[in-house]
């Protein structure tokens, strides 16, 4: 009989993996935080009304949107579970601004990068995944990525990132300079410092999560809601309290809304659920881009409509306060789109109705 110990080993060099968090750590020291901008609600509105509204500006991420904390989180998750190693080819299904903020820290990690997207993602967001050194790989329908990307990292041998399971886990939602802390800190010195409301869409539910569990690990009285656009499985599922529906069309608001309930999207965190009309977020995303003097996306269109229902909610009540939502990407990745009266027209969107709301809104803040 051997009188060796048996012994199994797996581990890896770990300078590679040391070098890797040091590479992201530093990009983080380098970068700042985002502006939370105050909206400029009409003076005519007269003392009746003393809400204020505030965007927070995640356009400022190097990447350019909201998506440059969820890229950096699950880098650091899979880096730090032992998932990604040198040479790991990095999978990830995504419909296009997680993508390209994902090609840039694969890029600065030195790992190949392969986006599984619909056909139907933005040939401007497409050239920035491309130009950070990803290679994309489509799909015709969005609920086709997530089995695209899991087959990719198995034949590749490499990791499928999984933003839609991974986000809400990824993200140290007690802090360390999340979405959540940095609002709240932004707002210290304001009139209303903690917000009525907090106003976000959901795409894989992360924020949303991440701002919930803060929100209440604080003890803060904020509420949480989430709007949805059209032909999204979430708000369904939150209002019947169901997880098994799946929707047939995609939406076509990028960025937010899913076929499906995703892992991450947490519906006991949130307070209140608004489906928004595709026109409406389209309609309203013009109207603030002309406000700020810039553009911005259509899913800031979904988020500043809700917030702009809440503002008038509160004044109908008589309540003063604050109501922060997200600037979460611009609009100059969508001139083509949004941006362009032929697209809308082509898309059978009619936006005078949702047009005509916003200016009585303007007027007197109401909502009809
Ligand atoms: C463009 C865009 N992407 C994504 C999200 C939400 O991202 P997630 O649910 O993946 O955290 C938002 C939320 O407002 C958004 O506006």
């Amino acid at each position: 009989m051997s009188d060796r110990t048996p012994i199994a080993d797996r581990s890896l060099s770990r300078s590679w993996t040391d070098d890797a968090i040091r590479l992201i750590e530093a990009d983080t020291r380098r970068s700042a935080d985002t502006h939370l901008l105050r909206y400029p609600l009409p003076s005519a509105w007269g003392a009746d009304v003393g809400s204020a509204l505030y965007l927070k500006d995640e356009t400022t991420h190097i990447t350019g949107s909201l998506k440059h904390r969820l890229a950096r989180s699950l880098f650091l998750y899979a880096l730090c579970n032992g998932w990604i190693g040198e040479g790991t080819t990095v999978v990830e299904a995504s419909s296009g601004s997680t993508a390209i903020s994902e090609a840039y820290f694969a890029s600065l990690l030195g790992l190949p990068f392969i986006a599984v997207v619909p056909a139907t993602t933005s040939s401007s967001k497409v050239a920035l995944i491309e130009s950070q050194g990803g290679r994309c790989h489509f799909v015709q329908n969005s609920s086709e990525v997530y089995a695209e990307a899991e087959r990719l990292a198995r034949e590749t041998g490499g990791h499928y990132l999984d933003q839609f399971t991974n986000a809400e886990r990824a993200t140290d939602w007690r802090g360390n300079n999340n979405i959540a802390e940095s609002i709240f800190a932004q707002m210290q010195d304001e009139q209303y410092p903690v917000p009525e409301w907090i106003v976000v869409g959901a795409g894989t539910g992360g924020t949303s999560a991440t701002i919930g569990r803060y929100i209440r690990y604080r003890r803060h009285a904020t509420r949480l809601c989430v709007v949805d656009p059209e032909n999204s499985a979430f708000f369904p599922s939150y209002a019947e309290g169901r997880d098994d529906i799946v929707m047939a069309a995609s939406s076509r608001i990028e960025g937010i809304g899913r076929p499906r309930v995703e892992p991450s999207f947490l519906p006991d965190v949130v307070d209140r659920m608004v489906s928004v009309p595709d026109a409406a977020s389209i309609a309203a995303a013009r109207h603030v881009s002309t406000v700020l003097g810039r553009r911005v996306g259509p899913s800031t269109g979904t988020n500043v409509w809700g917030a702009f229902g809440l503002l008038a909610e509160m004044a109908a009540a008589g309540r003063h306060g604050s109501v922060v939502t997200l600037l979460a990407d611009s609009g100059d990745r969508y001139s083509d789109s949004y941006f362009s009266d032929e697209w809308v027209n082509e898309q059978g969107f009619d936006l005078t109705g949702p047009a005509r709301a916003l200016v009585e809104f303007e007027q007197d803040c109401t909502w009809s």
